[in-house]
């Protein structure tokens, strides 16, 4: 490791370092636009001009006469770095001064406003006054540049943070800057606008306003918003990401560094696809009883899903099977009043219990739990225990695996192909679930193997089931018509899930469950990368947590906590026991584990 000297500070320093971030590790922050740690180094904005020397052996200090760019400049031995001099301070002044000649001051309508590093630096590093007199440059926003980015022309600092990246990381280069000099900008060909998978991640690496989400487009003020670390649910590559929300609604996901999941980057589909979450299709509450005989038989029930609907945030307002059932009841309001206050979960949970234990009491081998990839390792953990205890006759199985084409890799070669082997910076995986290795790791620990959802579908086929308790938690449809079709027989289908089908209408008993911005747990990856999905927002009222949900089914004492289930989950299970330790901010390797990664049909 080299030791450099950054303002007096002495600091060591990792292999291919540059002095931006030598300068970080003495805590000192060194003002850049243009340098981002997962692109390529330009050094073009100036903004990182420091004086640079270096020191000879009897201890004397030799400073070169010009600034150096600390963005390109390595961190070697003996250097020695200043940040805080008048020559560094009047550089960093003058280029902010620069970069703000025709810079709009529109901040209190920009959405960056908040979190732009414009804002920051002239803060900390620029002047008070402009000495323009003229006219500023004005140019014409630019909305058709992507379908889910606009582009704010003359907020733009020319950092090429985002030419890059659609050049490096996504490989489809639809960005470019046009013309030179003083009327320099960034454009697209006509007819080619920037609508890559990847498109998203140029509005965080723009450093200022120039690049916004249209997604989250004068939604809400920055400063607004919490912040909780989560994991993208979207594939089997897991990204670390950020979810952004306020009083309980979410605004939106973004990513977090972490190297050992995919560096700085996510995809618009993980980025965009949350909003199953606050859709209409939530299921808001439990309910006993196939909807069809509800409708047909009860006010009483009806009514009650209809308080439980009216107990819910505002925001979780749209139809829902609850809602028709309500809707269709000819006595609602009084009943609404009766029942307004009733938790509809002790009653449901009794039921659920009631009617496993018949079928278990008789015939454990006719009832199969099938658990979910979308699940928490600490959730499949908690169920695949209460069933064992329960009866070891009972199967346990592995839902389904949704697999969409496949893995989507990045850079794209100039002909759209994916990058040679060993090339790819970025996947889009197949695999369309967080945790399949994890919930695998707790099936076999149970049952010595993993059983596919087609033996359960060929058990369904040949009628040897009574009763299925089956997971989704899916964000969208996830059983096609003649898979739903042999579920019809079952005298007990009890359906923990999340979004309103044919099977939650279907079922005999339905729990209503929580979203992953609503849990707390643990999910693995593709790669064995244990990390930790905290919860971000509250939902709707009647709707229980998977976790606490199995939890009181169960009849554990005291109160479900992800985080003392996953120290018993890592005590019992070996596959898992690296979870006995804190998992970070960037979540644990854990061991390779090949029986893990087989389906046994
Ligand atoms: S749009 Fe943003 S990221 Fe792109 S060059 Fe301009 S400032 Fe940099
Ligand atoms: S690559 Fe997968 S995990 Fe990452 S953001 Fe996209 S969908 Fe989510
Ligand atoms: S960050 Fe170093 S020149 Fe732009």
């Amino acid at each position: 490791m080299a030791t450099i000297v950054v303002n007096d500070i002495e600091v060591e320093v990792g292999a291919k370092e540059n002095l931006v971030q030598a300068a970080q590790r003495a805590g000192i922050e060194i003002p850049h636009y243009c340098w981002h740690p997962s692109l390529s180094v330009v050094a073009s904005c100036r903004m990182c001009l420091v004086e640079v020397g270096e020191k000879s052996h009897d201890g004397t200090i030799t400073m070169l006469p010009r600034l150096m760019p600390a963005c390109q400049t390595a961190a070697r031995s003996n250097i020695v770095v200043r940040t805080n001099t008048e020559k560094v301070k009047k550089a960093q002044s003058q280029t902010l001064e620069y970069l703000l000649l025709n810079h709009p001051l529109d901040c209190s309508i920009c959405d960056q406003a908040g979190e732009c590093y414009l804002q920051d630096y002239t803060y900390k590093f620029g002047n008070a006054q402009s000495r323009l007199n003229e006219p500023k440059v004005q140019r014409l926003d630019k909305y058709h540049i992507g379908q889910q980015i606009a582009l704010f022309t003359d907020r733009c600092v020319m950092c090429t943070r985002c030419v890059r990246f659609t050049r490096e990381i996504s490989g489809t280069s639809e960005l470019q800057v046009v013309n030179r000099g003083s009327v320099e900008e960034i454009d697209v060909f006509p007819g080619n606008p920037c609508d890559n998978k990847l498109a998203g991640n140029v509005v965080d690496l723009c450093p200022v306003g120039a690049l916004c989400s249209k997604d989250f487009l004068y939604k809400k003020r920055v400063w607004w918003l919490k912040t909780q670390n989560s994991v993208c649910q979207g594939c089997s590559t897991g990204c670390s990401i950020h979810i952004d929300q306020e009083k309980d609604r979410l605004y939106r996901l973004r990513p977090r560094e972490n190297p050992l999941a995919q560096g700085s980057f996510m995809c618009d589909d993980g980025r965009f696809g949350w909003k199953y979450i606050e859709s209409g299709n939530r299921l808001l509450a439990p309910r006993i009883g196939r909807l069809r005989d509800v409708k047909s038989t009860g006010e009483r029930s009806s009514a009650r899903e209809l308080a439980a609907t009216n107990m819910s945030g505002s925001h979780w307002s749209g139809s829902s099977s609850v809602q028709q059932v309500a809707a269709e009841s000819s006595n609602e309001h009084i009943a609404v009043n009766e029942l307004s206050r009733t938790d509809p979960w002790p009653a449901t949970l009794d039921a659920t219990r009631h009617a496993i234990d018949q079928i278990v009491a008789k015939s454990p081998e006719r009832f199969v739990a099938v658990l979910s990839p979308m699940m928490f390792c600490e959730e499949a953990f908690l169920l695949a225990k209460y069933f064992e205890s329960l009866s070891q006759k009972i199967m346990l199985a592995l839902g389904p695996v949704p697999i969409v084409g496949e893995d989507d890799l990045y850079p794209k070669r100039s002909n759209g192909s994916p990058p040679a082997a060993g090339n790819a910076k970025f996947a889009i995986r197949a695999e369309k679930c967080p945790n399949r290795l994890g919930v695998q790791w707790v099936l076999k620990h149970f049952q010595r193997e993993v059983i596919s959802f087609e033996s359960v579908v060929g058990r369904l086929d040949d009628r040897s089931l009574s009763g299925i308790y089956i997971v989704g938690g899916y964000p969208g449809p996830w059983l096609d018509d003649s898979l739903l079709r042999k579920f019809e027989g079952l005298s007990t289908l009890i359906v923990q899930d999340l979004l309103i089908s044919p099977l939650t209408d279907m079922a005999t008993i339905l729990l209503a469950s929580a979203s992953f911005v609503e849990r707390h747990g643990t999910v693995v990856n593709y790669a064995g990368l244990a990390q930790e999905v905290h919860q971000a927002i509250r939902g709707p009222a009647d709707v229980r947590s998977d976790g606490r949900l199995i939890f009181e089914l169960s009849q554990r004492v005291g109160l479900y906590d992800a985080k003392a289930i996953r120290q018993e989950m890592a005590r019992e299970i070996p596959a898992l026991a690296g979870l006995s330790s804190e998992l970070g901010s960037r979540g644990i390797q854990l061991l390779p584990c090949d029986e893990g990664t087989s389906v046994h049909a």
